[in-house]
């Protein structure tokens, strides 16, 4: 495995090595999600490139970038293990100039759920992904569904944009007791571990709801709420289409279920797609 650590460096790797280029952006702290994306990759690809980039501008201010979990050599391990061509590691200065060319995410799909409790954090996620996916030149990037709105919004700018990449969507990866996979678990004390099941368990009440033919909205969020009575803060519960736009009722294709809670300081996200 080649680390490159410029974008000379990547420039350099990426010439020895032909065919087609599979690429999973991550923020590191490399876990089994992040493991499935790369081995989907290794699978699809003939060469797969890895970043690991705490992305500045996609933290608001107040947010935690100064103590993201930066795990280098363990990631650097994962990556070597998985097989991993080039991991890609820049520094904050080689993926930003001065005065910087902005994108900015829609107005609408840009700014409601998360992108209306993190305002401005899809402008800095895409920014970033438009320079890492022209830097890679990837032929296919992977993104989680977990970060739903994030991979709706990535795959409207690679179409606005007219990007010559594929984008694959892949399934969330959990923790036996059903806990979404996240770089943020490990601020979890055992407690708020067990508090933050229940965010999976109002999910699956939504979708048990939905079995049993109940397709209202409204009635579903409020018996999910219930369910999570145990954690800090419950910053939105959402029931919405491809689109992102609140449903009324279900549609029993093409919704998607999402839930945003706090469990002390820390934000936790999770959905499920119908
Ligand atoms: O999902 C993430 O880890 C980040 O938002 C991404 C896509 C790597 C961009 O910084």
């Amino acid at each position: 495995m080649i680390i490159a650590k410029s974008i000379n460096e990547l420039y350099e790797a990426k010439k020895n090595l032909i065919g087609s280029i599979g690429f999973v952006p991550t923020m590191g702290a490399l876990h089994n999600g992040h493991i499935s994306l790369i081995r989907r990759a290794k699978d699809e690809n003939k060469i797969v490139i890895v970043s690991i980039f705490v992305n500045p501008t996609q933290f608001l201010e107040g947010e935690d970038f100064s103590t993201y979990p930066r795990k280098d050599l363990a990631d650097i391990e994962i990556c070597k293990m998985s097989k991993v061509d080039i991991l890609f590691m820049p520094s904050i200065n080689s993926m930003y100039k001065k005065d910087e060319l902005i994108i900015m995410a829609p107005s609408i799909g840009g700014y409601v759920l998360d992108g209306a409790s993190r305002p401005k954090h899809f402008d800095g996620m895409l920014q970033i992904v438009m320079k890492l996916l022209n830097l890679t030149s990837a032929t296919k990037a992977y993104f989680g569904k977990k970060d739903a709105q994030q991979l709706a919004l990535i795959k409207q700018m690679v179409n606005h944009y007219f990007l010559d990449v594929e984008i694959v969507e892949c399934e969330i990866i959990r923790e036996c007791n059903g806990l979404a996979m996240s770089s943020r678990n490990s601020y979890l004390s055992p407690k708020d571990k067990i508090r933050a099941l229940t965010i999976f368990q109002s999910l699956n009440l939504a979708i048990s709801m939905i079995f049993k033919k109940e397709l209202n909205t409204k009635i579903i969020k409020q018996e999910m709420k219930k369910v999570l009575s145990k954690v800090d803060k419950i910053e939105y519960i959402e029931i919405v289409n491809r689109d992102f736009h609140s449903l009324e009722s279900v549609e029993l294709q093409g919704t998607i279920i999402l839930v945003a809670v706090y469990i002390g300081d820390t934000r936790l996200i999770d959905n499920i797609w119908i």
